[in-house]
């Protein structure tokens, strides 16, 4: 009866099957995340049509590039940004522009400019912006040379690389802080963002009776030699969904105030000679804990993954 067992039995052999070292960290929170699935499984009678279902569902949710977007709407990435601010609070690193999560849609490699940038590539309907503003540390000293990399989402809320219809790298943005530190670019207004419909996305959205609807957001990754690479989000005020994020993100501290501004000297080379809205917004970076630290890096490029003994 050496292959008759019952499901502790399974459990038991499923987490310490062993023929080599692997990596012990994978290796216990593997054990912990197959316990707690065994024991969901029992404790709602999971069917065995269910879980298939559920399975050719992660099979699709994969195939389609939407993992990122399940993470954030099921919470974990705020989570994790929670985590690292509770660390800092700890560290006595709490100061500076608060973190807010990269999302799913950056793309490394947007074209790079001193001082200034135009995002849009003049097609897109709505209202004319220019952000402008400094890159500071904690001490409030400018720091010039910073890397300001902005991406944003078109009129119907749809990020370039991901919507093909969009050219490469359109309303994706990297500026250089000039010698005091200052940035400024010139975009169109954007509205806020769905998930997409009739998508694995969607579904479970659904089926939980959730909305996934985003507030009018913009995104940053800055970073600054011997700092901490900042990645953070700002929301436009006014947005529907500015305290009802699907994705948790939206944080009090980085709602931007609209200024309608008259034509005025001053913005020609950004091509603005008529009435515009202005953001502005400094960002403050902490110093960097080592050199990982400072890099000019998104979430997937950073990763590490673990190793086997
Ligand atoms: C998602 C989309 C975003 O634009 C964003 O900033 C964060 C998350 C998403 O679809 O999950
Ligand atoms: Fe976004």
């Amino acid at each position: 009866m050496k292959n008759e067992f019952d499901r502790s039995e399974l459990l038991r052999r499923v987490t310490e099957a062993r023929a080599k070292d692997g990596n012990e960290r994978v290796r216990t929170i593997t054990k912990r995340v197959v316990a707690d699935l065994f024991k969901t499984i029992e404790e709602f009678e999971v069917k065995p049509v269910e879980f298939w279902a559920a399975m050719q569902w992660l099979s699709r949710l994969g195939a389609s590039g939407q993992i990122g977007l399940i993470t954030a709407g099921l919470g974990f990435d705020r989570l994790l940004d929670i985590l690292e601010d509770e660390a800092d609070a700890r560290a006595g690193l709490a100061a500076g522009t608060p973190r807010a999560i990269e999302g799913p849609l950056y793309v490394p490699g947007a074209p790079q400019s001193e001082y200034e940038a135009r995002l849009d590539n003049g097609k897109m309907p709505g209202s004319v912006y220019v952000m402008e503003g400094t890159v500071r540390d904690i001490e409030g000293n400018p720091l010039p040379g910073a890397v300001v990399d902005v991406w944003h989402a078109n009129e119907k809320g749809a990020y370039s690389h991901f919507d093909p219809s969009q050219e490469p790298y359109n309303l994706r943005r990297r500026i250089v802080t000039d010698a005091q530190g200052r940035y400024r670019f010139r975009s169109v207004l954007p509205p806020g963002y769905a998930i997409p419909p009739d998508s694995p996305t969607s579904e479970l959205f659904d089926l939980l009776g959730r909305h996934g609807n985003r507030p009018a957001h913009i995104h940053f990754l800055v970073s600054a030699g011997g700092k901490r690479a900042l990645t953070t989000q700002v929301n436009i005020p006014g947005d529907t969904y500015i305290d009802d994020d699907f994705a948790f993100a939206t944080r009090d501290g980085l709602v931007v105030t609209l200024e309608e501004v008259p034509a005025q000297g001053g913005y020609e080379s950004l091509g603005i000679d008529f009435a515009f809205t202005r953001i502005r917004f400094d960002f403050k970076l902490q110093p960097a804990a080592g050199e990982q630290d400072a890099l000019h890096l998104g979430r997937y490029e950073r990763a590490v993954a673990p190793s086997a003994a």
